[in-house]
């Protein structure tokens, strides 16, 4: 393995032994592709560590001392691209027809709660994108399916009672998850984000835009590594969009099935555009329409 003079020498072993820690903390699986990622990853960490060869700081991170750098290993070894409204043609199924279905199914049940968890949510615009949504359709819904429920609170709600919605967004990096919490973005990270709904859900502030408070209010920021086996419960929605790829087979499956106990009966599951849960799970239906893809949890009879 050729290195330039400045870089400390990463043998065979060494690597080994860092991929597969990397992989057993949290799931990421760097193959012939995105090793050279890793190593560049690794050649920073060290320096920064001080460290001059790899077993020493392999050493430190499988140390007691060492689950600070461990994370912040794992902090840089994530990719963090997103987008608002990412996906268009899955957000418009999710919209039209997936919440509707959600909301026709809980009226009926007269449960009026609706819990949806964007894991590995990143600096945001996902869980934010599912908020604006849920807004939207359940304003519609409420328009045709108005409940007796007293006075309608002025000014008027974004969620109108007895409606609840609760959105987790969750990732590894307490980077992003700071950066999310925040919801201040620059205005080319709005150019997705139709007009009608930027005046809606987000202020102006200097030459950034901020996400309204009452959509704020809906989102819940939280740390959670997808490796481990907590995970939140009672989901009606997960999206976990563009994180899988990062995984290799072995794991997407673990966390498959971890995603299906996560979900209430019939929920769903909508994952990235270059993912599919082809051949990892009969689990899960796929529903496939205009382009847009989502999955539905597969009740068993008793
Ligand atoms: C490419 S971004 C996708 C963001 C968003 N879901 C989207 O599609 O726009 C992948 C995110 O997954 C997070 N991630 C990677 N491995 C994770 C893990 N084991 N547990 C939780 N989040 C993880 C990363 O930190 C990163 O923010």
């Amino acid at each position: 393995m050729s290195t330039p003079a400045t870089q400390v020498q990463l043998t065979e072993a060494e690597l080994k032994l860092l991929q597969t820690l990397v992989y057993q903390e949290c799931g990421m699986f760097f193959d012939e592709r995105r090793v050279h990622f890793l190593q560049d990853r690794l050649q920073r960490r060290l320096k920064a560590c001080g460290l001059d060869t790899f077993y020493s700081y392999y050493r430190l991170l499988t140390s007691r001392e060492g689950k600070t750098e461990l994370a912040a290993l794992v902090e840089n070894l994530t990719v963090n691209e997103t987008s608002f409204f990412r996906n268009k043609p899955q957000l418009d199924l999710f919209h039209k027809t997936i919440l509707e279905e959600i909301l026709h199914r809980k009226q009926q049940r007269r449960d009026f709660s609706v819990r949806m968890w964007s894991a590995g949510c990143s600096t945001g615009p996902e869980p934010y994108t599912m908020a604006m949504l849920i807004c939207d359709a359940l304003a519609y819904y409420y328009l045709r399916n108005p409940l007796p429920f007293g006075d309608m609170p002025s000014p008027k709600p974004l969620i109108p009672p007895p409606w609840r919605v609760e959105i987790l967004a969750s990732d590894i990096s307490y980077s992003v998850l700071r950066a999310a919490q925040e919801g201040i973005y620059p205005e080319n990270h709005l150019e997705p984000v139709e007009y009608t709904y930027r005046l809606r859900y987000f202020d102006k502030v200097g030459d950034r835009y901020a996400i309204k408070k009452g959509v704020k209010d809906l989102v819940h920021f939280d740390f959670h590594n997808l490796k481990t086996e907590f995970l939140p419960q009672r989901n009606d929605v997960i999206f976990c969009r563009n994180v899988m790829i990062y995984f290799d087979e072995a794991e997407q499956k673990r966390l498959i099935d971890k995603f299906y106990r996560c979900l209430n009966p019939e929920g769903f599951l909508l994952i990235g555009h270059a993912e599919s849960l082809f051949g990892l799970t009969d689990k899960f239906k796929m529903i496939h329409q205009n382009n847009g893809t989502v999955y539905q949890r597969i009740e068993v009879p008793a």
